[in-house]
């Protein structure tokens, strides 16, 4: 007999409960994509094009052949044919064409890893070069207004007359801003172990959306999803680098089905700089124009970035400017040049990070030069409504979260003059700026189960990417049945398990919650019809929120947050430290403190990192970019991160899902390196406008 005390009666959301996996990730059992070993597993190592722009000519695979244990060298000329896909880096091996230098143009497959990647570096592909085109600059003749930016937003914005209104604005800050091209770099590079089984495939991946995995993936090989199955239990963080499947995954089915043996495909740390993706560099030109005391009139973002030629990826970098502040003349526009480059992909809070950079470090030069505090600047400019949509707000704290920020951080007392405290033989200063982030959901399905012992379990294809979705997913369902969260297992990471959007665009906890609670609210309705009998073979109830999700918006539903900084700058180095960081967020219910602020500390993180270190370096001559390894490509280390800490203001949103909560895994990393940047402004009196802040840009 199961007796279920019902909603309310328990409280498990809101506790910082250990992460439910953590036991077995700290003790090595946690199982990672490339840890699977099938029977018959053989090694493929990939060949990578060594030309920026042009065409396969011949391969040479005689002497890579010889190697002892080489099964198979695979090429356009023999490569097992795909169907064409909508996005075209899928199209591994399908062209003699060269995109990009560092795209794939053949694999190795053989017995061990060594065999492999020695026969690779054997293998000999000749080329016919074409010039390359590989540097953005905002005057390129090929900048076109692409159709949409992602995901659908139009590219370009345009309310009152924005010109007219720089033209009679009495304080004006007109300046260029740039972001350099960033890669992600999440501990666990991608990995993936192919199957085949006649007709059928399983692929171990690392990836965030295994049920995105199946359906993309599947038709490629001309299978129905049903196929195809994607097991991905645990991964080691993806930033949006695994948010799609990229060419990695492809190459590893089409190794495997071309040798007849399981394959495993490991990408190397350097190989991940040309085939995973990277947030495309930004040039942003901000215009403000404002009132003497402040108010914002006129608001302009005009946005130049890249794609490559293979696929249109048109980040949506001016989209927070179209609802942070009021101002009733106003345009947004994206711009895009289609360059000899990969193409460009997700990367924590792509749009709002660099996008915020550049326009919170607008508002602080606008706050300089009406020399008026920078909170009370963004204070002034809080829009009633959305100032695009026009639609409410179902909540916005962003003030309450500067109010929060300043008394905590000890704003008051500060003095704006910039370069003027030294301290320890540092300049030091203290900057701030606004955090955001769109609340988003996706419809997805869950199965709840009521077990003859008197537990649970819940079914749903998740994804746990290190930010603690298992963990919440059961604190949620274990409320939603009333019981205590150690009698609720909740299993994700499996395409065969019920259909579920990815881990990505912050809507996770959103998107799986709401599932996870309509299916055990059907579980307890089940189970009360039952007088709470449980059979031997148990209750089983399935929800799929597809009907609930969607429709028009009524509301605009946004997470806000501040972020204060404070650092030392070496007047005679020009070195940045980063002394103190705080962010203060608004963003609905947090379901698990611990885990949480994991999120938003590590978002802040890899802010400071955007900020001060990381810089992926276009080399002109070879059209590739020139730092592919962590030792030079810089993120932050443990020596950066001196004070960080986060914390977050109660939000009660009624208007969001069953949990009320919002996106809390990408707006830890906006505003963060505006705020730094404002405070290296604060300490030095040197406006960097470009990103990161290197010494050369200091002293
Ligand atoms: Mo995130 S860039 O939406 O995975």
């Amino acid at each position: 007999m199961t007796t279920l005390a019902g909603p309310g009666a328990a409280s498990s959301v809101g506790s910082a409960l250990d992460r439910v996996e953590g036991l077995e990730k700290v003790t090595g059992r946690a199982k990672y994509a490339y840890e699977y070993a099938p029977d018959d597993l053989v090694y493929a190592a990939p060949v990578q094009a060594g030309i920026a722009r042009g065409e396969v000519r011949a391969v040479d695979a005689d002497a890579a052949l010889k190697l002892p244990g080489v099964i198979a060298a695979i090429w356009y000329g023999n490569a097992p044919r795909l169907a064409p896909a909508e996005n075209a880096e899928l199209s591994v091996l399908q062209s003699r064409r060269v995109a990009y230098r560092g795209q794939y143009v053949a694999v190795v497959v053989a017995e061990t890893l060594e065999n492999a990647v020695e026969a690779a570096r054997l293998l000999r592909v000749d080329y016919d070069v074409e010039e390359h085109d590989v540097e953005l600059r905002a005057d390129h003749p090929g900048m076109y207004r692409p159709e949409r930016v992602n995901p659908v937003y139009p590219a370009d914005t345009e309310q009152g007359d924005p010109d007219a209104a720089l033209a009679a604005a009495e304080v004006v800050v007109d300046e260029v801003y740039s972001t350099p091209a960033e890669h992600n770099n999440p501990m666990e590079p991608h990995a993936t172990v192919a199957v085949w089984d006649g007709d059928g495939l399983t692929l171990y991946d690392s990836t965030q959306g295994a049920t995105s995995v199946r359906d993309i993936v599947a038709p490629l090989f001309g299978l129905p999803p049903g196929n195809v199955r994607v097991v991905s239990p645990h991964v080691g963080g993806g930033f949006g680098s695994k948010g799609t499947p990229l060419s990695p995954v492809v190459l590893a089915a089409l190794a495997a089905k071309h040798a007849g043996r399981p394959v495993k495909l490991a990408v190397t740390r350097s190989q991940m700089f040309s085939v995973i993706g990277y947030r495309t560099p930004t040039i942003q030109r901000i215009r403000l124009g404002a009132d003497a005391r402040g108010h914002l009139g006129v608001i302009v973002h005009d946005v130049f970035e890249q794609s490559s030629r293979i696929r249109e990826f048109a980040e949506q970098t001016a989209t927070p400017t179209r609802m942070m502040y009021a101002a009733p003349n106003r345009r947004t526009t994206h711009r895009l040049v289609r360059l000899d480059v990969p193409t460009p992909s997700w990367m924590r809070a792509p749009g709002e990070a660099p996008g915020m950079f550049a326009l919170e470090s607008a508002l602080d030069e606008l706050a300089f030069a009406c020399g008026i505090d920078p909170i009370e600047l963004r204070v002034r400019n809080e829009p009633e409504t959305d100032p695009e949509s026009g639609l409410p707000f179902s909540s916005r704290n962003l003030v309450a979260c500067m109010r929060e920020g300043a008394r905590r951080f000890g704003w008051a007392d500060r003095d704006p003059a910039p370069g003027v405290r030294l301290r320890d033989g540092l300049l030091v200063g203290t900057g701030v700026a606004a955090s955001t982030y769109p609340v988003y959901r996706r419809p997805s399905k869950a199965s709840a189960t009521a077990l003859a012992d008197g537990t649970f379990t819940v079914r749903i294809a998740a994804m746990d990417i290190g930010t603690g979705a298992r963990t919440a997913l059961t604190q949620i369902a274990a409320d939603t049945l009333g019981v205590p969260p150690g009698l609720v297992r909740v299993e994700i990471g499996d395409s065969a398990l019920p259909d579920a959007s990815l881990a990505g665009g912050s809507m996770g906890t959103a998107s799986w919650g709401t599932a996870v609670v309509r299916a055990c609210e059907a579980l307890t309705a089940a189970l009360r019809e039952r007088d709470g009998q449980v059979p031997p073979d148990g209750v089983e109830v399935s929800a799929d929120t597809a009907r609930e999700i969607g429709g028009e918006r009524r509301f605009a539903q946004h997470a806000f947050g501040a972020q204060f900084a404070e650092v030392g700058v070496d007047p005679a180095t020009g070195e940045t430290r980063v002394l103190r960081l705080l962010g203060v967020f608004a963003a609905g219910r947090i379901v698990n403190p611990k885990t949480a602020r994991s999120q938003f500390v590590g978002g802040m993180t890899m802010g400071m990192s955007m900020a001060l270190l990381e810089e992926s370096v276009m080399d002109r001559e070879f059209g590739d970019y020139l730092n592919h390894d962590l030792a030079q490509y810089h993120v932050a280390a443990c020596a950066d991160v001196r004070d960080v800490e986060a914390v977050w203001i109660e939000e009660d949103d009624p208007h969001l899902n069953p949990m009320g909560t919002k996106g809390i895994g990408e707006i830890g990393i906006v505003g963060t390196a505006a705020a730094v940047a404002n405070a290296v402004h604060h300490a030095t009196g040197v406006r960097v406008r470009d990103l990161p802040i290197r010494i050369d840009r200091l002293v």
